[in-house]
């Protein structure tokens, strides 16, 4: 453990097929207004919006409503809920949905009583969180960001054409609760499904492939990546195991909620090239991340060998008896392709709406933070068109 580390993490978590019943206690703890949040219909559909509301009224809250909220949110849904929270004085923002919902909540709720525009305050100028800051409670309706018990919030900004990231403070940011009922995730698409399981995947890749030493937070790290294949072979067999559902919505959580990431070195470049091919093409999250991230890590794998001989040995089990780090690590690689079409994921960004006119655009706007290497604009344009 050769990073030093102070790890806080405020969330309170319900977990299990009861979570729901923990709300009515959670919203006491707050005053009357209540802001409700969620996307476009998926709630309705599914009657938890029914659920939910009669639980606010049963408590007495006061409720008005920010829906439609995007996959990917956008700027302007940020804007629009910072109006409403000051206009109706909310005293809590609850958040029903998958992690664009959770996202753009949280960021409503740094940015409501800031004085300043907040994309420049915080997505560019990174500039602390002004003293008032309305608390967030979610109900968790997708899994895979783990937004649920982090701080984060990637926003899109369509003026700019630009997706980014933002890490607020975890003490301020971070949801108050979050119910997590893994039955709520049943009625989510396939599509969906499989690209909230590639987003884990690759949350916890981005923790793994950084650094050499010898750190409790790889064994964990692969500990996740095993339950996780495991858990998502039986889900693709029967969506609505129970068992396997529930194991993957806490991979999700757990990979991402900063435990997993202590004291480690870590490369978030297959996200920063993500978030640019979905300003452009708006594709699911984690459908993006499966499509680049195999000709992004054969490009870094020689910088980092070790690693992905590790990678290799223990997530995908490669014999290695005579052959090279190189054809071992390779191997690992290869298996990871293979999960990525168990999954049913596209491969090509030509099949997620990119154009090879955006390919250009997209490389240059990409941030360039890498790890074990840092990629040029002429690198990740090549990764693009590897897999365009
Ligand atoms: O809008 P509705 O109708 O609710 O439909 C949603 C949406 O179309 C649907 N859905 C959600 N729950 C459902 C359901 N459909 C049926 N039944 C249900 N129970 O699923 C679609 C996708 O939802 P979304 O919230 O967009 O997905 P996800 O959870 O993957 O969130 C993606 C966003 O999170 C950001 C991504 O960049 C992207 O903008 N991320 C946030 C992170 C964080 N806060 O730490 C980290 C991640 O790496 C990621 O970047
Ligand atoms: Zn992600």
């Amino acid at each position: 453990m050769n990073i030093d580390f102070t790890f806080q993490n405020p969330t309170r978590i319900h977990f299990g097929r009861t979570a729901m019943n923990h709300l009515a206690d959670e919203l006491a703890l707050y005053g009357k207004n209540v802001m409700l949040v969620y996307g476009k219909n998926s709630i309705k559909k599914t009657g938890l919006y029914d659920t939910v509301m009669e639980t606010l009224k049963q408590c007495g809250k006061s409720v008005c409503e920010l829906a439609g909220i995007n996959s990917n949110p956008r700027y302007t849904q940020v804007l629009e809920g910072c109006r409403l929270v000051r206009e109706h004085n909310v005293d809590l923002i609850l958040a029903v949905g998958g992690g664009s919902v959770i996202d753009c909540s949280k960021a409503i709720a740094c940015s409501a009583y800031c004085d300043d525009d907040p994309w420049e305050h915080f997505w560019i100028k990174n500039l602390p969180v002004p003293s008032k800051v309305v608390p967030v409670g979610t109900i968790l309706t997708m899994t895979g960001t783990a937004s649920e018990m982090n701080s984060g919030s990637v926003i899109t900004n369509e003026a700019l054409r630009k997706k980014e990231g933002h890490i607020f403070p975890m003490e301020v940011a971070s949801p108050r609760f979050s119910i997590l009922n893994p039955e709520f995730t049943y009625s989510v698409p396939k599509t969906q499904m499989v690209s909230g399981i590639f987003d884990i995947f690759s949350h916890l890749m981005e923790q793994y492939f950084g650094g050499d030493d010898d750190c409790v937070s790889d064994y964990l790290l692969e500990g996740d990546m095993l339950a996780l294949i495991s858990a998502s072979r039986q889900a693709l067999l029967n969506p609505h195991y129970y068992e396997a559902r529930s194991n993957i919505m806490w991979c999700a959580t757990m990979g991402l909620n900063k435990i997993l990431a202590v004291s480690k070195k870590q490369d978030w470049e297959v996200h920063q090239i993500e978030h640019q091919v979905g300003a452009y093409c708006d594709c699911p999250h984690g459908i993006g991340l499966a499509i680049v991230s195999i000709p992004y890590y054969r490009l870094i794998m020689p910088y980092g060998l070790h690693r992905f001989v590790r990678f290799a040995k223990n997530i995908w089990h490669v014999d290695p008896a005579g052959k090279s780090d190189l054809q071992i690590a390779t191997e690992g690689i290869d298996c990871l392709s293979r999960f990525i079409d168990e999954l049913g994921i596209p491969r090509r960004l030509r099949d997620v709406g990119c154009t090879e006119q955006m390919l250009p655009l997209i490389a240059a706007s990409v941030n360039k933070i890498g790890g074990y290497h840092v990629p040029t604009t002429e690198e990740v344009l090549s990764i693009l068109k590897a897999c365009y």
